[in-house]
């Protein structure tokens, strides 16, 4: 039997996410909106795609949560994206009571499901949903991590003219300004890039990542970053239905890890079936620590404004 996977929000991200997980094949999905007919239009124009692509996965849309019950994963991309000269931090009003009633809805109808949020501000939304579901902390996690190392390694790689496969690296903390490129562990065929690239180079690659959401949202004018967000949320399923136990930076609730407690942050961490099976603690230097706890005050102010 495959895994059922509902996707909240049939907006940019949700479709892009449908697209991408029904063409894996291993799961069958459920696309839920509150505009009338538009997940159902999206999600048969996907299943029509089946046929094409080659694959079997049943996709439906649905405004509700009946077709939903007992999915084994639940993304929420429920939410307004921001506008150019809008930061991700600006949504939270407006985002908070939309990520809280869907995650009332998808606990109802699945309660063993594993959450992915990717409503923005996304520490905030993934704290929200932690809350409201109390679920376990393996359960609950949010995508900004993987997106936001994409496009540090992509301009890695096009600054030294080499394939994004031999570029690795971490981008750790919140999704947001005062988020954490891990430089000292970024590195080109295993060789560390700051033994291949000027400071200054790489000083102005990282500052191009931590702008990287606002670089697009400036370009695209009427909303935000979708395409590698999908890729991002398909990548953590990946690895959670197919058990790979793969280590990506995911916002997790942390519990003492790193020295932070009480508040989600974008750390390594290990998906498997279970959701979340370690957080893989990494010995940061002073300077990588301090920026990862002011990331982890800049969370907890949106958690304050929540009144969590
Ligand atoms: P979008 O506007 O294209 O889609 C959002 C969809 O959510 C719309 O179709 C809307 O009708 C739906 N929606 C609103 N309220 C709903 C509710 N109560 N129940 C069900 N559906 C509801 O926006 P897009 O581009 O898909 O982005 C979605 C969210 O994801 C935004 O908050 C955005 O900032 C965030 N985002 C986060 C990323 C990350 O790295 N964590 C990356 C990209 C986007
Ligand atoms: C991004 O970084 C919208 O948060 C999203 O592109």
């Amino acid at each position: 039997m495959r895994n059922k996977i509902t996707i909240v929000g049939a907006g940019n991200v949700g479709a892009g996410c449908a697209q991408r997980l029904s063409e894996r094949g291993y799961a069958d999905i459920v696309l839920v909106d509150i505009v009338e007919g538009m997940p159902q239009g999206k999600a048969l124009d996907i299943l029509e795609s089946g046929p094409v692509v080659g694959f079997d996965s049943n996709v439906i849309g649905a405004n509700g949560y009946e077709e939903t019950a007992r999915s084994d994963i639940a993304v929420i991309t429920s939410g307004v994206p921001r506008k150019p000269g809008m930061s991700r931090d600006d949504l939270v009003l407006t985002n908070m009571k939309i990520v809280k009633g869907v995650t009332e809805e998808l606990v109802k109808h699945s309660p063993n499901c594993i959450l992915i949020v990717v409503a923005n501000p996304l520490d905030a939304m993934a704290q929200l949903a932690y809350k409201v579901s109390k679920f376990p902390r393996n359960r609950v996690m949010g995508m900004s991590g993987i997106l936001d190392t994409a496009r540090f390694r992509t301009f890695l790689a096009q600054e030294l003219d080499v394939s994004v496969e031999d570029v690795a690296a971490y981008v750790l903390g919140g999704h947001g300004d005062t988020m954490v490129p891990l430089i000292r562990m970024a590195t080109v065929g295993g060789v560390p890039v700051s033994e291949v690239l000027p400071q200054e180079t790489i000083s102005r690659i990282v500052e191009r990542t931590v702008k990287g959401g606002g670089e697009i949202v400036s370009l695209l004018k009427t909303g935000s970053a979708f395409y590698a967000p999908a890729a991002g949320v398909a990548q953590m399923v990946d690895s959670i239905v197919l058990d790979k136990k793969r280590i990506l930076s995911v916002a997790a609730h942390l519990e003492g890890e790193y020295g932070i407690s009480g508040v989600f942050v974008g750390v390594p961490a290990k998906l498997g079936k279970n959701g979340i099976e370690q957080i893989i603690e990494i010995k940061l230097t002073p300077e990588e620590d301090a920026a990862l706890k002011k990331s982890a005050d800049a969370v907890r102010e949106l958690i304050k404004i929540m009144k969590l």
